[in-house]
């Protein structure tokens, strides 16, 4: 296995490896046809690859004094926009090894903080305390009905929490 920067050739296969590490979490219904661009804003795009085929992502994006993405943290931030590893693949190191060569990216640059969004998934969120992250804010996705289907709104673990 070899971690490389992304490049479009490889395009078909990171949109493989994708939709495949999430069909089986809370983000499957999270699909994307073409790989997203950064319009030309600073960006870590890694991939990792064994036999030619694109068994691991990770695209971080970076704040600049211009624009910023990360949404909690002062400072200029980098935002994990996306990391997954094909389920064939998984919890075999592929992901920490991503994640630690982004690191080494952001060593040159003047990048404080890392923020991620992420879902309920066991698997994700043990991955990301593993790697020092720490819960900042939690939120509850609210989706609706059309107008006149009505039907009672049971969200599991909110509590007292005010939506
Ligand atoms: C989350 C993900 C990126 C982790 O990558 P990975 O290569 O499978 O993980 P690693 O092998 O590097 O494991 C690192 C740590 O993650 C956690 N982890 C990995 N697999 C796990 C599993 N099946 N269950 C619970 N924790 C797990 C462990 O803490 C592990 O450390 P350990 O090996 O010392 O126990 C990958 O499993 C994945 O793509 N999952 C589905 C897609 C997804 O949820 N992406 C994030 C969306 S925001």
């Amino acid at each position: 296995m070899q971690i490389k920067k992304y490049s479009p050739e490889y395009e078909e296969g990171w949109l493989r490896c994708r939709v495949l590490a999430y069909l089986h979490t809370s983000m499957y219904e999270d699909v994307v046809t073409s790989k997203p661009t950064f319009d030309a804003r600073p960006s870590i795009e890694l991939i990792a690859v064994e036999n030619e085929e694109v068994i691991g992502i990770l695209d971080m994006v970076l704040d600049t004094n211009e624009l910023k993405t990360s949404l909690l943290g002062k400072g200029l931030g980098a935002f994990l926009q996306i990391i997954a590893v094909h389920p064939d693949h998984q919890s075999k190191g592929i992901g920490q090894q991503l994640y630690a060569e982004a690191l080494k990216h952001l060593n040159d640059t003047q990048i404080e903080f890392i923020e991620l969004y992420t879902r309920g998934d066991e698997q994700a969120n043990q991955f990301y305390q593993k790697l020092g992250f720490e819960m900042a804010l939690e939120t509850y996705d609210v989706f609706g009905l059309e107008k006149g289907l009505r039907k009672n709104l049971v969200i599991e673990g909110i509590g007292d929490k005010k939506l």
